[in-house]
């Protein structure tokens, strides 16, 4: 069965910049913390007018540009997103739309910061399969509507981001060689949006009480982080058959950079081999890996033939890995 691989990437982030001073004015935080304790020195900030759809037209395009593929060629969109346009419809309805895509298969993935991962791999399995040729997986995150900016102890993670990967099938020797998808439910409440939903629908009790904010247990969900990325990142070497030492590049999801450091340590992978934009981009969930990937590309530090893996873990918690070569 042919491989399927990514053809093009693109990224789309915000023009404005919160820097670790900024927030200094709105919490009781330090440049000193944030650094030490995450890595973060900015993050992006959408403007009052842009949306998470409209983030994910400007990757998409240039994607496809890279990739060589039109709109008109896509038969599958995965819009992974913990921050859409709206609760209904889904955000990949105006994506396909405001993209001129024909009708096709198009959905909302929801498992955080492991998304973009879950969908390239449910992609996968379309284009092997044979049942899609061409399909556009975007991990998309306007988190700054999400986040409390009364919290120090989240507000300082956060950034907005959008990135884009084209998936068809690949030219060999590249393609996808393996990947994991999990979601543990038992520790949903380590971070997760109170009030919104059936549970508690919104009132003005539930906005009063900023529970329409994401709420964080940092330090519980450190510790499955790195435990979680480590293993799943071992379990599509193995199968793969390759080492860590084999590995290019690693691409972690990006969010905090003492996870990425003790993942790299635990692995074995030389820290050269670490892909970060951590300190510039801060954690855009869904969006993390694939704008560290289209900046690989796009720099020339990802070369054709390099073993590539890419592991994450989010809210849900979900974890998994993706393993390709480019
Ligand atoms: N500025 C200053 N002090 C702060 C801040 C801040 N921004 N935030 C918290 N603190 C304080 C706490 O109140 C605490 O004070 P106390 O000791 O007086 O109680 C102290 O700093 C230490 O807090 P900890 O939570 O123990 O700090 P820790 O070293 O664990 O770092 C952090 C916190 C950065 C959140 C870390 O736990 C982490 O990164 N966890 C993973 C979070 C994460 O990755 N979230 C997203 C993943 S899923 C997704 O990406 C959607």
């Amino acid at each position: 069965m042919a491989l399927a691989g990514i053809l093009g990437t693109g990224a789309a982030v915000p023009e404005k910049v919160l820097t670790n001073q900024d927030l200094e004015k709105l919490v009781d935080t330090s440049d000193e913390w944030i650094t030490t304790r995450t890595g973060i020195k900015e993050r992006r900030l959408a403007a009052p007018h842009e949306t998470t759809s409209m983030l994910s037209v400007q990757a998409a395009r240039k994607a496809l540009d890279m990739a060589g593929i039109k709109p008109k060629d896509l038969d599958l969109i995965i819009c992974s997103t913990i921050s859409p346009d709206m609760p209904l419809p889904a955000t990949a309805a105006f994506i396909q739309r405001d993209l001129g895509a024909p009708p096709c298969c198009a959905f909302d993935l929801a498992a955080a910061c492991s998304g973009f991962l879950f969908g390239v791999t449910v992609a996968d399995q379309f284009i092997t399969t044979g049942k899609v040729k061409y399909a556009l997986v975007i991990g998309a995150e306007l988190l700054s509507r999400y986040v409390d900016y009364q919290d120090r102890a989240t507000c300082v993670l956060f950034g907005d981001g959008v990135a884009a990967g084209v998936l068809g099938p690949a030219s060999p020797p590249s393609g996808i060689l393996g990947e994991e998808m999990h979601t543990e439910g038992a520790y949903s409440d380590h971070l997760y949006i109170p009030a919104g939903g059936t549970v508690k629908p919104t009132s003005r009790e539930t906005v009063e009480a900023r529970e329409h904010y994401i709420k964080m247990r940092g330090n519980e969900l450190f510790k499955v982080a790195v435990r979680s990325m480590e293993e799943v990142s071992r379990r599509v070497l193995k199968k793969a058959g390759v080492s860590a030492e084999e590995l290019d590049l690693f691409i972690p999801h990006q969010a905090n950079q003492r996870i990425t450091d003790a993942v790299q340590e635990r692995l074995g992978v030389s820290p050269d081999k670490v892909y970060s934009n951590i300190s510039r981009i801060g954690n855009t969930s869904s969006a993390s890996i694939p704008i560290c990937l289209d900046e690989c590309v796009r720099s020339g530090r990802v070369k054709k033939g390099d073993l590539i893996l890419m592991s994450a873990f989010g809210a849900g918690v979900t974890w998994g890995a993706v393993l390709m070569r480019w």
